[in-house]
């Protein structure tokens, strides 16, 4: 454990007149959800919101609700994104069918998602992986003909836009994740919008059917969150990073998470929150303008993922090969700069899934895995850390032979990325 400043890959602070207001809930909490509920209605324009325990509690919920409406069972997502999805999917006791990406864009393959869908298909799941709009209207475009519904994994992505609409509010359903260092966090839980008025139907009644998480998780969630908000911060974050049981950058597939509503008492921290999701990504919008400008001019090898109106939950780039990323992962964690190699394995390498999905090939998704990271947007990177992220990237492709260390090392069923809140 090397005690120095030390930035997380992402970061979203809770304002301390949050907490004020969840501590103050944990004794007189009255309606706060149903209020919360209503505000992101009005502004998603959705037609019903609905406030769950996390991001996999969510998508849990939305497809077992999607699941009692047809005999289809299978659900199909990019070969590379976060592992709760697939632990979301087993759980709703639905199959997994994954579709290469485009590793330009991180976004499905389009010509070969309409290959993968068949009359089994139950539901497509695009996914604005790092706050990056997916293409939902294309997937609409595929999709509705055929009769399957769009869920949008919004996860990473609240307060991106695409063709001036709010990622989330165009497929049939989308959810964003409210836990530690997504684009709003009250420290863990999600939103589910229903667009389509058949999805609103069918949520009301699973939601109908949940618990709401007790007043003693309540309570730890709060000083939960006042801890994450204390070490968060860059001269205290070596601390939590150097302590393995607090599972910091852990990427895991598993099942035995709970599916609750979320309490009036978390509900309240979220007091502010248009201004606090606008400021936020504003501000991480600056950082990421920064540093794709300082990359083009100083180390054009790079290849930067961007797009309009990406919220940019973290910058996602290329960078040459697999000993490339891991040098650079190295480096970065040396001088504490929060660059991450984000997930270390594809969907179809994960130990649990192997023998229920088939053994397709995933070049896209393979090729993601080997070359991306992602660069730390949020409000506690300062000028001088960028200028430090930028000489890294200047140095990192010089003197290295090319297309040495391309091969993927086997995977374990506990993923660590470099060390940072889940997202
Ligand atoms: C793309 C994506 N989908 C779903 C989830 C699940 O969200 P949560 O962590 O709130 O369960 C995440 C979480 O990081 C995610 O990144």
């Amino acid at each position: 454990m090397k005690m120095q400043r030390m930035l997380p890959p992402t970061a979203a602070q809770v304002p301390p007149i949050a907490l004020w207001q969840g501590i103050c809930r944990l004794f007189d909490g009255k309606h706060v959800v149903e209020r919360f509920q209503s505000e992101i209605v009005s502004e998603f324009g959705a037609r019903r919101s609905y406030l769950l325990s996390s991001g996999k509690a969510a998508l849990t919920v939305i497809l077992s609700a999607l699941a009692r409406t047809s005999t289809r069972r299978k659900v199909v997502i990019p070969a590379y994104t976060c592992f709760s999805v697939p632990s979301a999917i087993v759980k709703a006791g639905l199959e997994v069918s994954l579709c290469d990406i485009n590793p330009a864009t991180l976004d499905f393959d389009h010509t070969l998602l309409e290959q993968t869908i068949d009359d089994q298909t139950l539901c497509v799941l695009p996914t604005h992986l790092f706050g990056m709009p997916a293409a939902v209207d294309t997937v609409m475009s595929i999709c509705k003909p055929r009769g399957i519904a769009v869920v949008e994994d919004a996860a990473q992505s609240m307060g991106a836009r695409s063709n001036g609409k709010w990622s989330g509010s165009v497929g049939d359903v989308g959810f964003f994740s409210l836990g530690r260092g997504k684009n709003l966090s009250c420290g863990h839980g999600a939103v589910i919008l229903a667009n389509s008025p058949d999805a609103a139907t069918i949520l009301d009644g699973e939601y109908g059917k949940l618990a709401e998480e007790s007043w003693f998780d309540a309570a730890r969630s709060i000083m939960e969150l006042a801890g994450t908000n204390v070490f968060i911060r860059p001269p205290l974050y070596w601390l939590p990073a150097g302590l393995p049981f607090l599972g910091l950058g852990e990427t895991r597939f598993y099942t035995d998470f709970s599916v609750r509503r979320m309490t009036d008492v978390l509900a309240s921290t979220l007091v502010g929150w248009r201004q606090r999701l606008e400021r936020l990504t504003q501000a991480r919008r600056e950082q990421a303008v920064g540093l794709i400008r300082q990359i083009r001019d100083t180390a054009p090898e790079v290849t930067v993922l961007s797009a309009e109106d990406a919220a940019y939950l973290r910058l996602p780039i290329l960078v040459r090969d697999r000993r490339v990323k891991e040098r650079l992962i190295a480096q970065s964690s040396e001088r504490g700069l929060g660059i991450s190699g984000c997930y270390p394995a594809a969907i179809h390498q994960i130990p649990q899934l192997q023998g229920l999905i088939g053994n397709g090939r995933y070049p896209g998704a393979d090729e993601v895995v080997n070359r991306l990271v992602t660069l730390p947007t949020h409000g506690f990177v300062r000028p001088g850390d960028q200028i430090r992220i930028c000489e890294l990237l200047r140095g990192l492709h010089a003197h290295e032979p090319i297309g040495v260390g391309m091969e993927m090392s086997s995977p374990s069923p506990i993923y660590q990325t470099s060390r940072g809140p889940r997202t």
